[in-house]
């Protein structure tokens, strides 16, 4: 009965509102049952798996950027999510760029952003952090718009929360924050991954980091980033964030900002295959960019994704969405022959059998 009134609110009447709006609304409502669903289990969904030492319920996290202060990491895991990654969060709070910044396109299935990191901070994520988590939950930090030494926020960050959370995202890719994508230049990541890598082995409990990219790469870019990835600890990459080019719209028409959900599809598996090419065996993917079912999934696991993050579909499809994907992703599993998520992974790479030919196009 719950389930059906959190689908109901989730679906039909938020979608009605001014897009923003209805975010903070939803927030609201997690936050009420945050402290309820705290004293629940978190998922389970028969689909468990294991990256970088961390036990997911299911490869099918929630995406940076709903949750930007860590206030309903329990909410979130309890709707069925495997994980969350929780911000982008950045050292000093900041409200981010002016109103509106937040736009449906329902024709396109999809959203464009411009948030510009509005949150609350440092210090207001770690005392969320601190509270007890069903599940695992990693955050996502990145560097205030006004700050003069971007690098420096990476590794004041890192240090102020690493500790408190399951794994860590540098986030080099937000197009909403002026030159922050230029911090995806070897150079300027080397420097990042450096400071956080050399904090990290002073820590108690070490934790995976992770780098999360753009979609908007040339090959030698993507290239040049995972080098400097393996060169310097980084456990794993997420592909993608949003786009900023409208020829994936099927109506391309020019817009500020990011843009997310199914035009994003295409551009942001052709990422995840090249890293799959590319990338050294103990490097780990996390596939994310324009997921609506379990075969957007299935495809972005056998390209060499050993979990997934979704976004705009659980914008536009509510909470039970998550569920049905996973009932549809375990389908195709079985259906395959893989008792495994982790058997699946990257395995046209191998077999090339039965996944849409355009994923092996040079
Ligand atoms: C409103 C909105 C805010 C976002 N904020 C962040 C963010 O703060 N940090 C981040 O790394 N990605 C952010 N993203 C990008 C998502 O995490 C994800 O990479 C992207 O939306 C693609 O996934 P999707 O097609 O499933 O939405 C945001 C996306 C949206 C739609």
């Amino acid at each position: 009965m719950l389930n059906i009134l959190h689908h109901y609110i989730g679906t039909k009447v938020l979608n009605r509102l001014e897009p923003e709006l209805s975010h903070a609304i939803a927030l609201c409502y997690l936050r009420l049952l945050n402290h309820r669903f705290s004293r629940m289990k978190g998922a389970t969904s028969g689909l468990k798996t294991k990256i970088c030492g961390m036990e997911l319920a299911s490869p099918i996290g929630l995406a940076a950027g709903f949750d930007k202060n860590a206030d309903v990491f329990n909410a979130t895991l309890s709707l069925g999510f495997g994980f969350v990654e929780v911000g982008t969060i950045t050292p000093n709070p900041q409200t981010g760029n002016p109103k509106p910044r937040l736009f449906r396109l329902p024709e396109e299935n999809a959203l464009i952003n411009k948030m510009g990191f509005n949150n609350k901070g440092m210090l207001y994520a770690s005392k969320n952090a601190e509270k007890p988590k069903l599940g695992i939950v990693g955050v996502n930090i990145g560097a205030n718009a006004k700050s003069i030494n971007k690098v420096l926020d990476y590794t004041n960050i890192f240090e102020f929360l690493a500790h408190l959370f399951d794994y860590v995202t540098i986030n080099v890719s937000s197009p909403n924050t002026k030159n922050l994508r230029d911090l995806q230049k070897p150079e300027m990541l080397e420097k990042i991954l450096k400071n956080v890598k050399s904090i990290n082995v002073s820590l108690k409990r070490q934790v995976p980091i992770f780098v999360k990219i753009a979609p908007d790469l040339s090959e030698n870019n993507v290239t040049e980033i995972l080098d400097a990835c393996e060169e310097n600890g980084v456990s794993g990459l997420i592909a993608t964030n949003t786009t900023i080019s409208p020829k994936t719209l099927k109506k391309p028409t020019a817009f500020e900002g990011g843009l997310s959900g199914k035009p994003l599809l295409r551009q942001s598996n052709k990422i995840l295959r090249l890293l799959a090419k590319k990338k050294n065996e103990s490097t780990v993917l996390i596939g994310v960019g324009g997921i609506f079912s379990g075969k957007d999934i299935y495809e972005k696991i056998r390209m060499g994704a050993s979990a997934v993050q979704v976004y705009t579909s659980f914008v536009y499809n509510g909470p039970r969405h998550v569920k049905n994907m996973e009932a549809e992703l375990k389908k195709l599993l079985l259906d395959d022959g893989y008792g495994t998520i982790e058997s699946a992974v990257g395995d046209p790479l191998r077999s090339k059998r039965r996944l849409d030919p355009i994923y092996f196009s040079p």
